[in-house]
């Protein structure tokens, strides 16, 4: 019991994998640090904790708090999720290792350059919409209605927060550096609900036609496994696979 009668919470460790690779001479090495368990607390709220208290230095990555800028990715307890949305209570045992997203450019400590990954998928998707009338907009004309039941089907597709947590966990991508990703094929898939998009199924072929494309995956769904935003990554990869075979 702690002074004021409320039951003291447990001490929980952490393992945390150091690196800097900005810093000559520097080795990767895993850091043990005790932070007592407050209630509510994420592994965010913990991370913080040991920066403000013990280690400055520390570098992690965050914006919103709260699952949506995608920034927060990491390997927690061997599993790629997002910091700001696990409690610490998840881990019973109260050991929690932490090391940085695979698959992506080290920054330091548990910071990843995520952002040159999903730009060359964003590139290679072309994510944008392809039309005559896209590329020459008369802004004097009422955008046409659209059915609501396409407009959910465009909007769950549209939720990815580009985390990387898919991409981490993803064995496919260890083996094929250009292997494009289970965030390339949501993006795809999105593109495809869209009626506004003309692209046909030969043109996709172009891009994801190949084993750097959909004929890649192995199925091997770390992707459905680890999504933060549970986007349904089995049924589009499948979709996908089978209007690429049809192409
Ligand atoms: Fe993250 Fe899911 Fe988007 Fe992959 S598809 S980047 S896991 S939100
Ligand atoms: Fe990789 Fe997901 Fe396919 S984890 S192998 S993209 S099912
Ligand atoms: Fe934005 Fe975690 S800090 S998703």
């Amino acid at each position: 019991m702690t002074t004021n009668g409320q039951p003291k919470g447990r001490t929980l460790v952490f393992n945390i994998l150091r690196f800097n690779p900005q810093e000559k001479g520097d080795k990767p090495r895993m850091v043990r640090y005790e932070v007592e368990e407050a209630p509510g607390m994420t592994i965010f709220i913990a991370l913080n904790h040991i920066r403000e208290q013990m280690e400055p230095s520390l570098q992690f990555d965050f914006v919103c708090r709260a699952g949506i800028c995608g920034s927060c990715g990491m390997v927690i307890n061997g599993r790629p999720d997002l910091a700001c949305r696990t409690l610490t209570t998840k881990f019973p045992e109260g050991e929690i290792t932490l090391m940085p997203l695979p698959a992506f450019e080290l920054i330091g400590d548990l910071s990843v350059n995520t952002g040159e990954f999903m730009r060359s998928v964003a590139e290679r998707v072309e994510s944008w919409i392809h039309s005559e009338e896209a590329k020459a907009p008369d802004l004097d004309v009422l955008e046409e209605r659209m059915d609501p039941d396409t407009a959910d089907a465009i909007y769950e597709l549209d939720r990815c927060i580009e985390c990387g947590c898919c991409i981490s966990a993803c064995g496919t991508l260890r083996m094929r550096e250009k292997f494009l990703g289970a965030r390339g094929f949501m993006s795809v898939a999105r593109f495809m609900a869209d009626p506004r998009d003309d692209r046909t199924d030969a043109d996709w072929y172009e891009v994801i036609g190949d084993d750097d494309g959909v004929f890649g995956c192995m199925t091997l769904l770390g992707c459905e496994d680890t999504c933060p935003k549970d986007l349904p990554h089995q049924a589009k990869i499948a979709y996908l696979r089978r209007r690429m075979v049809k192409a």
